[in-house]
């Protein structure tokens, strides 16, 4: 769906139709802030809105707790010591992905059951837990969910692909305190469940008391931001943003995609499309043969980077092309990101007259070259002398520790 009306659209400086123009920035940025609006009073439009029922944190919180991250690609479950003066350390942690590389199992597949995804999840967790302490654990589950209280939420569809039968419309919680039960894990007591978004923008707070915004850029993308009207974090699902200007790659990525017409901005920004688009692109453009989603974000970082890429599968000349067509799609993505907050900045203060800092954790934003300084750039050239009051900083593994947070801060409310 192209949304933007005809005699809006910037000059089209590429070829491809990539380029995001400052205006179009601008024009974005209103339609979210519309968005936003929208969702919030009217409970309608593009963005979700939901509800944390948590605010930030003072930096004050303190204990020993356990956080259970899962995110799309790896579960990650760690001890988190919160020492209660804006410090932390991680004294256990354990990953694992979702699928294994060498095939032994696929737990995103709707041949796999929610009984055995939360087998598998209470599995981590009974390989770090210490039998004899009791933890209160803080789960980062980083899909779109219905938040009944700080530690009820159902999810509401799976988004980045995930297929898993069973778990669509259930409450999360539950099936996860079942799963602790069966394993007989009784000393370990889930207390809150967030979005990842929220998370990072806990864990940056938890620091610094001008972080307002926390996003993801990453596999998949999202944004919460701290709403004053209500004193609570806002988890957006901004990644189902729509109200975009579209290339014909974007409308084929999304016809072939698990759920088209869901998620069209993350279809166009996050690292788990990335590849695919840059691929359509050159199978359409120079005839490439690659099989879909044959190259990934990682794959991509390592072309622009210049690394050696010849895994890829492309020849000869097509390396460089398709390096090109990354480089243009990479920013393309930051424009687009940077515009959603510029809606943001433009709703919590219209002014800007405070220091707003945007917290960012993801693949993407700290490993893609040159991803980091196109967001800085686009919002600098929007903001113009205000610029330095808006800062991003990444935020470095924000979930995980961001779930101790919420963990401590739903103990404070349930003691
Ligand atoms: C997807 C999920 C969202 C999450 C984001 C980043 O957009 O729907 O909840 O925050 O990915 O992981």
């Amino acid at each position: 769906m192209d949304l933007m009306p005809e005699n809006e659209k910037p000059a089209d400086h590429t070829p491809i139709g990539l380029n995001v123009a400052a205006p179009v920035v601008a024009a974005i940025a209103r339609d979210f802030s519309q968005a936003m609006e929208e969702g919030l009073v009217k409970k309608s439009g593009p963005l979700k809105m939901l509800p944390s029922f948590l605010t930030r944190p003072s930096g004050r919180e303190k204990g020993l707790f356990i956080s259970l991250d899962f995110g799309g690609t790896n579960i990650r479950v760690q001890v988190v010591k919160l020492e209660g003066n804006g410090q932390w350390q991680i004294l256990k942690m354990q990953s694992l992905p979702l699928r294994d590389p060498r095939g032994q199992y696929d737990l995103t597949l709707s041949t796999t059951s929610a009984e055995e995804l939360f087998a598998f999840l209470a599995d981590q967790i009974a390989a770090l837990a210490d039998k004899e302490t009791r933890y209160s654990l803080g789960h980062t589950f980083s899909f779109p969910c219905n938040q009944i209280a700080i530690n009820r939420a159902e999810l509401i569809q799976w988004t980045k692909e995930i297929r898993t039968a069973g778990v669509e419309g259930q409450e999360v919680g539950l099936l996860l305190a079942e799963a602790l039960a069966r394993k007989g894990l009784q000393n370990v007591r889930p207390v809150a469940i967030i979005n990842d978004t929220v998370g990072t923008l806990l864990t940056a707070a938890y620091l610094d008391p001008c972080a307002d915004i926390g996003t993801i850029c990453g596999t998949g993308h999202n944004t919460c931001y701290w709403e004053p009207s209500l004193n609570q974090i806002v988890n957006m699902e901004s990644g189902n943003f729509d109200r975009l200007p579209v290339t014909i790659y974007d409308l084929e990525l999304d016809k072939e995609s698990e759920k088209p017409g869901k998620q069209r901005l993350e279809k166009m920004v996050a690292g788990h499309y990335l590849g695919e688009l840059a691929r359509l692109i050159a199978v359409k453009q120079f005839g490439t043969f690659l099989p879909p989603y044959s190259l990934d974000a990682k794959g991509l970082a390592q072309l622009i980077a210049g690394e050696d890429s010849s895994l890829l599968g492309l020849q000869g000349q097509e390396t460089a092309r398709v390096k090109e067509i990354g480089l243009e799609l990479i920013t393309r993505s930051a424009r687009l990101v940077a515009a959603t907050f510029l809606g943001v900045l433009a709703r919590i203060d219209p002014g800007l007259e405070s220091r707003h800092t945007i917290a960012v954790d993801g693949s993407l934003y700290e490993k893609m070259p040159g991803y980091a300084a196109a967001i800085n750039k686009t919002l600098a050239e929007a903001l113009g002398e205000k610029a330095p009051l808006v800062t991003t900083k990444l935020s470095k593994d924000g979930s995980g520790v961001g779930a101790a947070i919420a963990a401590a801060l739903a103990e404070e409310r349930f003691l």
